[in-house]
């Protein structure tokens, strides 16, 4: 059987820096950082890297809200969501992390538009 993307991203160890380096960046991000003004970042990291865990195929410690409820009254808007994929991308690359790997992310990223851009 092939490797779900959980294992070819590294597992729970590397998804989990991913994820630490990916809220660092959205918080530098100057198109979006205003968003996580009040955020505490060891609780988003944690969110985001279970969230990232379970989405890939790994174990699901994921307590979090659903994308829709977790970003419902926001009015994110579509240049805002590109600012995250691009984050994502960075964060993916500094990681050394596949372009096959890189694509499949991106992809399951941006199949979540719709419950997270205006909702
Ligand atoms: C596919 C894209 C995205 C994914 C997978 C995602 C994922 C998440 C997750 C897992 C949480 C935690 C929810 C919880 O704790 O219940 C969250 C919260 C949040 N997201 Fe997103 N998000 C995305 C896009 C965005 C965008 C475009 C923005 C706006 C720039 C945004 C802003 C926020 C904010 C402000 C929070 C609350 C952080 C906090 O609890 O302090 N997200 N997101």
């Amino acid at each position: 059987m092939s490797k779900s993307l959980y294992e070819r991203l590294g597992g729970s160890e590397a998804i989990t820096n991913i994820s630490s380096d990916l809220v660092d960046i959205h918080m530098a991000n100057p198109r979006i950082a205003a968003r996580y003004a009040d955020s505490d970042p060891v609780k988003v990291k944690h969110q985001v890297a279970t969230f990232f865990i379970a989405g890939t195929g790994g174990p699901n410690d994921y307590d979090g809200q659903e994308m829709r409820a977790a970003h419902t009254g926001m009015n994110i808007d579509n240049d805002e969501f590109v600012a995250v994929l691009d984050d994502a991308l960075q964060a993916l690359e500094m990681h050394n992390v596949g372009q096959r790997e890189k694509e499949e992310v991106l992809y399951v990223l941006y199949s979540m538009k719709s419950d997270i851009v205006y909702v």
